[in-house]
């Protein structure tokens, strides 16, 4: 089956790379990315290409080179889905705050309504692919959607997860480890390797079951996020010994069967997968009545928990036992560098729990706008929203963010951090000056040499 035309549904920071690079690569296929907010499609068209709703390395670049060629943006499902024969569903499954499952199973409202949209809508055959993380077994319950609405219509169902990490979307784009295609049609299966076929060697294309294709995504971010808990616990083990975690983590790393890499300690994982997958993981071992396994993955959220929580704890014991009143800097606010995704960011959490104790909190983030960070902590509902606003500032410029602070804490890994000028930023600082670095990003030796306070994870 020959592709032509292909429809994404959910122009967010999945649909957006993806379909960029797919179009990139693939010339002669027409690529529409659709999405019920007309802001995000307007910011996506904007002529300036920095101002994409979607901050990420590389992509200004490919969407200036593919746009209004063979990549478009727009607000117009039903005629995008009506005209291609192939629909990406990349839509956002965040965790129910309501009801059963709240706060643990995936909320399948979105990708729901996005089925029975396509049903609606198709006239002809359409191949459906899943690219939002589901649970196991959702795409048996779109093809039963589709099948009892979509008339006379043949729909073949094609899970399809994506492993891009943000920061590098592109880079894991165009040299994938390795693309996961679950179904059941091979010919749907093979149409779809063949649009990857174009940029990526034919034996690192994986064809598997449907079921399979779900659940190795949230096996690998499972086992990902694992790691960094495991190394989050074993930095906490440093503090209390002589050891340094770097130094394990280098050790242990250079054995062929562990591998060095996501074993950088860290303030915790942060991200719209990680936390968000395992508990979807957690909810459907305990729904077959596997509590062991259950309780197993559970525990790198509740490390991941403890890490954010006594990273806080640290800073107020350290500060003679209280915060309040007294300005505590923030240094980043994305949940990693070079991205403005916020979702499930360690800082807010920090932040939430510092202003609980009365903290006045200074954020700066080269990325995150003012409104985000006010946004995510209203989120939480932990206080009124009024009292998020008198209590953060967010600011321009690090420096005017840090002047005054009693201390500083490092919470994203933006590279621009390492070359501020610390001399300059400690005269600023009340004094005693101290640093709490979530991300081992600076030099203790010379951070101490200027006079700093300097505590960092895992040493
Ligand atoms: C992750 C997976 O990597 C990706 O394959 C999947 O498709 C989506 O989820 P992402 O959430 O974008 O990607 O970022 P990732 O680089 O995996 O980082 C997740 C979090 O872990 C970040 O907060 C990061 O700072 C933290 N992290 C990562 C560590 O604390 N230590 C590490 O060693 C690595």
């Amino acid at each position: 089956m020959k592709i032509n035309k292909i429809c994404c549904i959910g122009a967010g920071y999945v649909g957006g790379p993806t379909m960029a690079v797919i179009a990139k690569m693939n010339p002669n296929i027409q690529v529409t990315i659709v999405d019920i907010n007309q802001e995000r499609i307007d910011a996506w068209n904007d002529d300036d290409v920095s101002k994409l709703p979607v901050y990420e390395p590389g992509l200004p670049e490919i969407v200036k080179e593919t746009r209004g060629k063979n990549l478009h943006f727009s607000t117009e499902i039903d005629k995008a889905i009506d005209e291609a024969e192939m629909v990406f569903i990349s839509v956002n499954t965040p965790t129910k705050t309501y009801g059963k499952g709240k706060g643990m199973a995936a909320d399948l409202k979105y990708v729901e309504l996005c089925a029975r949209n396509i049903a609606d809508v198709a006239k002809t055959d359409k191949i459906v692919v899943e690219k939002s993380t589901l649970p196991v077994r959702t795409a048996h319950a779109i093809k039963s959607i589709l099948d009892n609405i979509g008339g006379e219509v043949k729909f073949d169902i094609l899970s399809n997860p994506e492993f891009l990490a943000e920061g590098t979307a592109i880079q894991d784009l165009l040299k994938p480890d390795r693309v996961l295609i679950g179904g059941e049609s091979k010919e749907a299966i093979e149409a779809l390797a063949s649009i990857y076929g174009s940029w990526v060697p034919q034996d690192q294309i994986l064809r598997t079951n449907v079921w399979s294709s779900e659940l190795s995504k949230l096996t690998a971010n499972a086992f990902l996020a694992q790691r960094i808990s495991s190394i989050n616990a074993i930095s906490e083990l440093c503090e209390h010994t002589e050891a340094n975690v770097s130094e394990v983590a280098r050790a242990i790393g250079m054995d062929s069967r562990i591998g060095p890499k996501f074993l950088n300690a860290s303030i915790g994982f942060g991200g719209s997968c990680f936390q968000k997958d395992i508990l979807n993981l957690v909810y459907i071992a305990r729904s077959y009545g596997l509590n062991e396994v259950a309780d197993y993955w559970e525990q790198v959220i509740i490390l991941n928990d403890h890490q954010k929580r006594r990273f806080s704890d640290k800073l107020i014991t350290t500060l003679y036992n209280t915060v309040s009143g007294k300005k505590i800097a923030m240094l980043g606010w994305a949940f990693k560098k070079d991205t403005n995704d916020t979702r499930e960011s360690a800082a807010i959490y920090v932040a939430d729990h510092l202003l609980s104790e009365q903290a006045s909190i200074a954020v700066y983030d080269p990325k995150v706008p003012k409104a985000k960070v006010y946004a995510d902590l209203n989120y939480l509902n932990t206080r009124l929203e009024k009292e998020n606003e008198e209590l953060v500032e967010v600011f321009n410029n690090p420096y005017e963010a840090i002047k005054d602070a009693h201390a500083i804490a490092i919470m994203t890994e933006w590279d621009e951090f390492k070359s501020y000028d610390w001399n300059k930023i400690y005269n600023l600082m009340k004094k005693p000056a101290f640093i709490f670095d979530g991300r081992r990003l600076l030099d203790k030796n010379s951070i101490e040499k200027i006079g700093f306070k300097y505590f960092t994870i895992g040493q």
